[in-house]
C-alpha cells in the first residue's frame, strides 16, 4: 500500500552557500495494509523526516513515495493525502485546529464536504468510543495529556484513514496509559485493515506481529543484523530492558532462540528453568542502604492544598507536608492528572497555593536564581537566530561579555551531547524533537538555579540524552544544588533520585495523596505502585525472574544499569563450563 523506493531527504541548502545535506536515506519500505511498523533510533537519526515524507509534508530529495500506485508528488503540483493518511505529532497543542474538542473531531469531516448529518453522527460515536462524551465542549488545550491524545486521535480516526502515523504521539502520557492507547491503535488497525507507522524514544517493546526497524546512519538496520552484540552496542536506539538483558545472556550462553522483546517473555523462559520469587520478595543481598543524612532545607511545603476553582472548588491537593533538602534529587510519579505539574507550579511560585504555605530558602551563592521551572516541551522557549545565541540567553541578560557567554553556552551544549561545532550556528526550529529538548536543557543549566525543577525532562530523548540527562543532575547535586523532577520514566528516576514522592489520585472528587519513601523502597513497593496506577519498572520485574537461577550474583540491583552490569558478570561467573 506504501512504498518507499530509494527515497531520501536532504536539509535545504543553507543561506551561508552550504550545499544540501543528505539527512536519511535512500531508503526502501514496503507497508502493507493491516500492518504496523515500529520505528526506532536516536534522536537526530531522521524519524520524524521520514514521516513527514510519508505524511505528503516534505518531498523526497530523491527517489519516489508511492501511495497505492500513484506517487506521491509535495508543492504546488502535490494534493493532500487526508485522509487517506492521518499524521500526529508530538506535542498535542499546534495540531489542534478547533476551539472545542467536538469541532476538533468534526472539523477533518467537514474538511471533505460530508453532509453535516452523518459528520454529527460520526463525531458522536467517535466521542464515545474514545471515552470524550463529556467533553467535547472543552478547549482542547484545557485537557489533561491523555484526553489531549485521545482527542487527536479521534479526529484522526473519525475519518477511516488507511494509514496512521504517530510520531511520538503520545510521549508524554504516563506509561500505564500509553501502553493501553497504542495496543489498541495497533490491535485495531491490524483487524480492520489499517496501516501504521510509529516512533517512540521508550524502551518498550513492538507489540506482537509488529516489525521493527531500526534507523541508524540514515538507512534501516536489517532485522537479521539485528544480533545480540549489536543489540548491546545500540546504546543510543531505545531497545527494551528485555531484549538488552537476554542479548547479554545469549553471549554469555545463557539464552537460547530469539532475544525476548519484554520481560514477561523473560519470565516465562526463567520460569521454565526454576522459578520467579513472587512479587514483593525480598532480596538476598540486602535491602539498598535508607537514604542518608540529609542537609538543610531547600524547600519546604507545610498544609498545602490547591483547587483550579480557588478555595470553594474540590482541592486537587490537600493537607500536603513536604521538605525538600539542599543537594537532593527527588522524583515526584503519579498518573497523569494526579497533580505533578501543579506540585512543580507551587515549588516554583508561579501558582499559590489555596491553603498552607511554600517557603523557599535563600540561595546559599548571591546572584544565583533561587528556582527555574523548565516545562514540558521547553523548547517553545527557544527563540534566538542561532543555537549559541538562545542556550546564551541568560547570561545576555545578566551582561557577561560575549566571549565568556560563548564559552559557557558550547560547554553547556556539550553537556547535554550536542556537539558545539555542529549545532552552534544552527536555526533553533530546524533541530530535531530531542534536541530541541537537549538545547533548552542547556539554556538552564548554563546558569544553573538553587533549585531546578524538571516537568518529564526525558520525554522525546533518546538513551544516550537521557544519560547526559542524568550526569547532568548529578553534577548539580554535587555543587549542593537541589533537583524535583516529575517523570513517568522509572528506569532513569532509580538511576537518579534519592527519594520519591508518589502522587495517586483520589477517587471522585478527593484530593490526590502522598507517599514518600528512600526510591529503592518505593520501587519495590507493588502495591503503592499498583494503587498509584504504575506499572512495576522493568528492572525490578527482570530482577526477580533471574535472581532465583543464579544469574545475578552478588551485585544489589538499584536500577537498569546496575541490572546490566550483574547480568553480564553473573551470567560470566554461572557459565556452563
Ligand atoms: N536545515 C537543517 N540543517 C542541518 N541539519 C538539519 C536541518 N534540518 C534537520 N536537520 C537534522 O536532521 C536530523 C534528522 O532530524 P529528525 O527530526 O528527522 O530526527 P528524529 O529521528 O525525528 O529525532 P528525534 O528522536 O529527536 O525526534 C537531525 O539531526 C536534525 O538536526
Ligand atoms: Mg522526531
Amino acid at each position: 500500500m506504501i512504498r518507499l523506493e530509494g527515497a531520501a531527504y536532504a536539509a535545504p541548502p543553507s543561506p551561508a552557500g552550504g550545499a544540501a545535506r543528505t539527512l536519511v536515506g535512500p531508503l526502501d519500505l514496503v507497508v502493507s495494509s493491516g500492518s504496523s511498523h515500529l520505528l526506532l533510533g536516536r534522536n537526530g537519526s531522521g524519524k520524524t523526516a521520514l514521516i513527514r515524507i510519508l505524511a505528503g509534508l516534505a518531498a523526497p530529495s530523491a527517489g519516489r513515495f508511492l501511495l497505492g500506485d500513484e506517487e506521491i508528488r509535495v508543492g504546488p503540483e502535490g494534493r493532500s493525502l487526508w485522509p487517506e493518511v492521518g499524521a500526529l505529532f508530538e506535542e498535542p497543542d499546534p495540531q489542534f485546529l478547533s476551539d472545542t474538542v467536538e469541532g476538533e473531531i468534526a472539523f477533518g469531516l467537514e474538511s471533505l464536504g460530508i453532509p453535516p448529518r452523518e459528520v454529527r453522527e460520526r463525531t458522536a460515536s467517535a466521542l464515545a468510543e474514545f471515552g470524550l462524551a463529556a467533553l467535547g465542549d472543552r478547549a482542547p488545550q484545557s485537557l489533561s495529556a491523555g484526553e489531549k491524545a485521545r482527542t487527536l486521535l479521534a479526529a484522526a480516526l473519525v475519518a477511516a484513514p488507511r494509514c496512521l502515523l504517530l510520531d511520538q504521539s503520545l510521549a508524554h502520557l504516563d506509561p500505564g496509559s500509553r501502553r493501553e492507547l497504542e495496543r489498541r491503535v495497533v490491535v485495531e488497525a491490524m483487524a480492520c485493515g489499517r496501516a501504521v507507522i510509529r516512533t517512540h524514544q521508550e524502551a518498550e517493546p513492538p507489540f506482537p506481529g509488529e516489525t521493527l526497524h531500526v534507523l541508524e546512519g540514515g538507512t534501516f538496520k536489517p532485522a537479521s543484523q539485528l544480533t545480540p552484540r549489536a543489540v548491546l552496542e545500540g546504546a543510543g536506539v531505545p531497545f527494551p530492558l528485555a531484549l538488552r538483558v537476554s542479548a547479554l545472556l545469549a553471549i554469555e550462553g545463557r539464552w537460547s532462540g530469539p532475544l525476548a522483546a519484554d520481560a514477561d517473555q523473560v519470565e516465562r523462559v526463567m520460569l521454565g528453568a526454576g522459578g520467579v520469587a513472587p512479587p514483593g520478595a525480598s532480596v538476598p543481598d540486602g535491602r539498598p542502604a535508607p537514604v542518608g543524612p540529609r542537609g538543610p532545607a531547600a524547600l519546604t511545603m507545610r498544609g498545602v492544598g490547591w483547587s483550579a476553582a480557588g478555595r470553594r472548588g474540590a482541592p486537587l491537593l490537600s493537607g500536603l507536608d513536604l521538605e525538600i533538602c539542599r543537594g537532593e534529587i527527588v522524583a515526584l510519579i503519579g498518573r497523569s492528572g494526579s497533580g505533578k505539574t501543579t506540585m512543580l507550579k507551587l515549588a516554583a511560585g508561579l501558582v499559590d497555593p489555596t491553603e498552607g504555605t511554600v517557603h523557599l530558602e535563600r540561595p546559599s551563592v548571591p546572584r544565583v536564581r533561587p528556582v527555574a521551572l523548565a516545562l514540558e516541551y521547553p523548547e517553545r522557549q527557544l527563540f534566538g537566530r542561532t543555537l549559541l545565541e538562545d542556550v546564551a540567553a541568560l547570561l545576555w541578560v545578566e551582561g557577561i561579555p560575549a566571549e565568556e557567554r560563548a564559552r559557557s553556552a558550547r560547554r553547556a551544549m556539550a553537556d547535554v551531547g550536542l556537539d558545539p561545532d555542529r549545532f552552534a550556528d544552527r536555526f533553533p526550529v530546524s533541530l530535531s524533537e530531542g534536541e530541541k529538548r537537549r538545547a533548552a536543557l542547556a539554556g538552564v543549566i548554563v546558569e544553573p538555579p538553587e533549585i531546578l525543577l524538571l516537568d518529564e525532562p526525558t520525554a522525546g530523548l533518546d538513551p544516550e540524552g537521557r544519560r547526559a540527562l542524568a550526569q547532568v543532575m548529578n553534577r548539580l547535586r554535587e555543587r549542593g544544588r537541589t533537583v524535583l523532577l516529575a517523570s513517568h520514566d522509572l528506569g532513569f528516576v532509580a538511576a537518579v533520585a534519592s527519594r520519591v514522592i508518589v502522587l495517586t489520585r483520589g477517587e471522585g472528587e478527593a484530593p490526590s495523596t502522598v507517599v514518600q519513601g528512600a526510591t529503592a523502597d518505593v520501587l519495590r513497593d507493588d502495591r503503592l505502585l499498583t494503587r498509584a496506577g504504575i506499572p512495576e519498572p522493568d528492572f525490578v520485574r527482570l530482577e526477580r525472574a533471574l535472581r532465583p537461577a543464579g544469574l545475578l550474583g552478588p551485585l544489589v540491583i538499584r536500577d537498569e544499569g546496575s541490572l546490566l552490569e550483574a547480568v553480564a558478570r553473573g551470567a560470566a561467573a554461572a557459565r556452563p563450563t
